[in-house]
């Protein structure tokens, strides 16, 4: 027989589970600090806007940081649209053994991908707040990065869920948001700003894609002014970014210098946040 006196109430039961998942929160977040202690600076790539270059400039960016001898690494978090092992023309995927995650290479640069998830390039995966969440602590806890000078996370574009579960999941050092010179784009931009700002995390500054004839030039710098940001430089439209295999800073001398004066103002950035 059962004894009544001796069975926790439901309260008491309830109280019992909140303490249990936040010992869990507690430890995965512990697990995954130790994990990427040995990461000098995380830095996101995000826009509130779809398409204006987010994984292009990660890619690139982390292109021209392992060229110039830095140890670097990719998580691509763009949950619907993973898009970071075909922009770096990707055959070889991480592997996942004994519970580790072994991050591929290319280019130098180290990459980690929620497309690992999908069984095939073209499948759909519907996630929830909750299991993007766990996806994201689970690759987070569970990867080998080693001693990296620079994580780039690449995130999907938009304010809902995905983003703002990737920003609440990972700590890092400050965003590099990017914008077209369209003042359209710009206002996008401001609402991710201010998004993230009010999830307290750093804004390196800003970029500005696909400046040139086409779309004009400026949007980005005069956003950057009102929100007394660092306006991180100018990234021009061009035909070279047709080829996806080999990133275009790896093969077209002005990217290249696009992305030094945008890696400068960076490390300046960061230098004056610290
Ligand atoms: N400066 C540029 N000149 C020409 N094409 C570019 C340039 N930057 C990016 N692109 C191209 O524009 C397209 C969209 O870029 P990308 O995928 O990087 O955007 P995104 O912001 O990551 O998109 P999403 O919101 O879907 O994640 C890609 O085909 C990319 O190669
Ligand atoms: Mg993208």
């Amino acid at each position: 027989m059962v004894d009544e006196q001796s069975k926790p109430s439901p309260q008491a039961a309830q109280a019992k589970a909140r303490i249990e998942a936040v010992k869990r929160g507690f430890e995965q977040r512990r697990n995954i600090n130790q994990k990427l202690e040995n990461i000098g600076y995380k830095i996101g790539v995000y826009s509130g806007k779809g398409g204006v270059g987010k994984t292009s400039v990660a890619v690139n960016l982390a292109c021209y940081l392992a060229k110039q001898g830095h140890s670097v690494g990719i998580l691509d978090v763009d949950i619907d649209c993973p898009n970071v092992t075909k922009a770096m023309g990707m055959t070889e995927r991480a592997t996942i053994e004994d519970g580790t995650v072994t991050p591929g290479e290319q280019y130098g640069v180290k990459v980690v991908s929620m497309s690992y998830f999908q069984k095939s390039e073209d499948e759909a995966i519907i996630w929830r707040g909750p299991m993007i969440h766990n996806a994201i602590n689970q690759f987070l806890q569970m990867t080998e990065w080693g001693q990296l000078d620079y994580l780039i996370v690449d995130l999907p574009p938009g304010t809902s869920d995905g983003p703002l579960t990737v920003m609440q999941t990972i700590t890092l050092d400050g965003f590099v948001v990017v914008t077209t010179p369209h003042f359209l784009s710009a206002l996008d931009a401001k609402r991710s700003i201010n998004m993230i700002r009010k999830l307290n995390v750093n804004v390196l500054g800003i970029v500005e894609n696909f400046v040139g004839d086409i779309f004009g030039k400026g949007a980005g710098e005069t956003l950057a002014t009102e929100l007394q940001l660092s306006f991180l430089g100018g990234i021009e439209l061009r035909s070279e970014y047709r080829m996806v295999d080999i990133p275009p800073v790896l093969r077209v001398d002005e990217i290249e210098k696009e992305y030094e004066a945008i890696v400068a103002a960076i490390n300046t950035a960061i230098a004056s946040k610290n």
